[in-house]
């Protein structure tokens, strides 16, 4: 399968490295053959359509900070040249999510589909943003637009809404859909103050550069907007979203929620309104985790409460979720 990967940075470089550690196995039980014919970043980009060195690509990166003196020529392709020129069967978009105006990946993504390619994200600007429009692109292109690394990293929180729970009417879900404020918030528990546990989870590399997308909420409210999509069949997009962060959480707020034999958490639900905003959760709830878990409880018509629990970020667990969209995409065209 030819793959070209747009940003190099800890998740695109994380799957490279598991395609190189897994290609035998990966073959052998699954038939897959990732061939990367194009990468870019923010600097330039590498092309061979006979397949790049992933370990080559991982040192150039290392040792130059782009990929671009990965052969030695002076001029490298823009990434829009690659995508417009170079031939490839799936663009896995990885640079970084901006909800201003989604881009780059915004662009990314559309040229790929107008081309005929199959599209995985990581990247929840485009989604967030424009999500209906995007799946309406996909069906018109005829090309299939995965995304389950935007949930929950690892945690397969929208294979397990969309498939496990298939012919089951979800009614509501609710849960926390950021790691870096359920770190801030579980730590403010233990009597740090908001600017001592910001700090730490500042020091640990848990937050973003942009620090406004965890604090305020727009991180969790991007999640949402994907699951009431894909999962509920809203058609929203961010500006939906009723959003506030954990800024104005107070120690006081921490204490009152345990006087409730409760823990304050940044939860977004999906109820009659879709919400991000900081909610007291019962002690005994199994939405209450610690740390930087993510947690996520669907409601569903039959079947009721079930509550799924994992790691919502981290390089390898989302590049597994880019392997698992790859491995859909691979049983599709396999079937056609
Ligand atoms: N890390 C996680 O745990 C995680 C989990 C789920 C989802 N995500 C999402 O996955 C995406 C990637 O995350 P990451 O942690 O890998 O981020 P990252 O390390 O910051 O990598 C982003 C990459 O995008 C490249 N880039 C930025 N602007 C570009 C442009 N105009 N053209 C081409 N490339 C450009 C950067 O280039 P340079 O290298 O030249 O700077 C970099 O290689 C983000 O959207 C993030 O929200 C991340």
């Amino acid at each position: 399968m030819r793959i070209i990967l747009c940003g190099f940075g800890v998740v695109a470089q994380s799957l490279v490295k598991l395609f190189d550690s897994r290609s035998e196995d990966l073959y052998a039980k699954y038939g897959l053959k990732p061939r990367v014919v194009g990468v870019f970043d923010s600097k330039g980009s590498a092309v061979d359509v006979s397949g790049l060195s992933l370990s080559k690509l991982v040192e150039t990166k290392k040792k130059f900070g782009t990929v671009k003196n990965y052969a030695n020529t002076k001029n490298s392709m823009s990434g829009i040249e690659m995508l417009k020129n170079v031939e490839a069967d799936v663009l896995i978009e990885t640079t970084a999510s901006n909800y201003k105006d989604a881009e780059p990946g915004m662009t990314h993504i559309t040229t790929a589909m107008k081309k005929g390619m199959h599209v995985i994200s990581v990247n929840k600007g485009p989604l967030a943003l424009a999500f209906p429009s995007l799946m309406e692109l996909a069906t018109y292109n005829q090309v299939m637009f995965k995304f389950s690394g935007t949930v929950g990293g690892g945690t397969p929180i929208l294979d397990y809404a969309k498939n496990s729970l298939r012919g089951e009417r979800i009614t509501s879900f609710a849960g926390i859909l950021n790691g870096t404020t359920n770190y801030i918030l579980t730590n403010m528990s233990t009597g740090l103050s908001f600017e001592s546990a910001l700090k730490d989870a500042q020091d640990k590399g848990y937050v973003e550069a942009d620090e406004s997308l965890d604090l305020d909420g727009l991180d969790a409210a991007a999640k949402l907007v994907i699951l009431a999509n894909w999962i509920m069949g809203m058609k929203v997009t961010l500006p939906d979203i009723d959003c506030t962060g954990i800024r104005k959480v107070t120690i006081e707020d921490i204490k009152k929620a345990e006087k409730n034999n409760s823990v304050l958490k940044l939860i977004a639900s999906c109820d009659n309104k879709l919400v991000v905003s900081p909610k007291e959760i019962h002690k005994d709830d199994p939405l209450g985790v610690n740390g930087t878990l993510n947690a996520i409880a669907f409601t569903s018509e039959h079947s009721g409460t079930q509550t799924i629990i994992g790691k919502g970020a981290g390089g390898t667990e989302t590049a597994s979720s880019i392997l698992r969209d790859l491995l859909d995409i691979r049983q599709e065209i396999a079937k056609n």
